[in-house]
């Protein structure tokens, strides 16, 4: 998907085709303005929705496979998982002994075949979807191993809302909406317009829509939704939800990706993200700008110094300067 998108990207808008079979690209004139950005909702009362809500009632997704439990996976773990222990979830495809000791219960071997394919892809969604159903939690949060979570303006995020509403909130990952052949219709002919979260940034989900995706999306349904419509996994969740339960995706600018210019996020705003995430060993200058903890030789990727920014009193970060 990383390569559709960069392609798409690149793309000039008023292009007619789109790489994947079956894929149109909406002509400008049809598009529709960008949605409204996260509306504040509160209540009559000046509560929020989701007053009250715990990091404990999230699940956290984290997606990799073998060849970066290493590279990426540690990192995780050093910085923001050990601060969502409780309820992030490693969605792997090798039973790694080493992070198995780590990670105990909260690594999930998928059996799922460690190819960079669509297939193989949406088999990973396919699981976590499965096993945030079954964790009985409020929230599902898909991430990518490259992506640093912060818990806490995740959590203030997702407490505008109630998980009994239907939200789907992320970045979508090209400035319209993509159309697709709808198979669901018996003349075959129609398409379906829709906009996705790009999974490289991460999205949530609530339970409430959570549940109603479940005809396409539990045990499996997922893997042939995403065959018939021959889709990468987040455009087949965003295919389900807006295309098919015309739930709107919501927009939020909290989100980050690889394939954005991360060095635009500076200082102070840099907290107050959502995710965030680093370039490719191609691009590897493309990382948020903080200063001020470690030097880029000893965190290329940014993830430790914003780590001992929002949680100081982590034990390996430098103790603060006596001014
Ligand atoms: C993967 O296979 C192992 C061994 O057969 C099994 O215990 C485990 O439950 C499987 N994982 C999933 C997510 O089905």
């Amino acid at each position: 998907l990383r390569r559709l998108q960069a392609r798409q990207s690149n793309r000039p808008r008023a292009s007619a085709a789109v790489p994947l079979p079956r894929l149109l690209s909406a002509p400008a004139s049809l598009r529709p303005p960008l949605p409204p950005r996260l509306p504040p909702r509160r209540t009559q009362s000046g509560k929020q929705p989701g007053e009250g809500l715990e990091l404990e009632d999230i699940f956290i997704a984290v997606k990799t496979t073998r060849k970066y439990h290493r590279s990426r996976l540690d990192l995780l773990l050093q910085t923001w998982i050990s601060r969502a222990r409780g309820q992030t979830f490693i969605f792997t495809d090798w039973e790694d002994r080493e992070l198995r000791l780590k990670a105990g219960d909260h690594m999930i071997n998928t059996n799922c075949s460690a190819v960079h394919t669509r297939q193989a892809l949406c088999c990973k969604m396919s699981v976590e979807y499965d096993k945030f159903l079954e964790s009985g939690q409020k929230w599902f949060c898909h991430v990518d191993d490259d992506n640093y979570v912060n818990p806490r303006t995740l959590l203030r995020l997702l407490s505008a809302f109630s998980h009994s509403q239907d939200v789907y909130v992320g970045r979508p990952s090209l400035d319209h909406p993509i159309e697709a052949a709808d198979h669901v219709q018996s003349d075959g002919s129609t398409t379906v317009k829709f906009w996705f979260a790009t999974g490289g940034a991460g999205f949530c989900i609530s339970r409430g829509l959570a549940l109603k995706m479940s005809p396409w999306a539990s045990l499996g349904n997922f893997i042939s939704t995403a065959e018939r419509v021959r889709l990468p996994d987040d455009c087949t969740i965003g295919y389900i939800i807006e295309g098919l339960l015309e739930v709107k995706l919501l927009h939020s600018p909290l989100f980050h990706s690889h394939l954005e210019n991360l060095q635009r996020l500076q200082g102070e705003s840099v907290l107050q993200q959502v995710t965030l995430s680093y370039g490719d060993p191609e691009n590897k200058h493309n990382v948020v700008s903080v200063g001020g903890v470690f030097g880029l030789q000893q965190d290329p990727t940014r993830f430790k110094s914003v780590h001992c920014l929002l949680y100081p009193d982590t034990i390996w970060c430098p103790t603060k300067k006596i001014s």
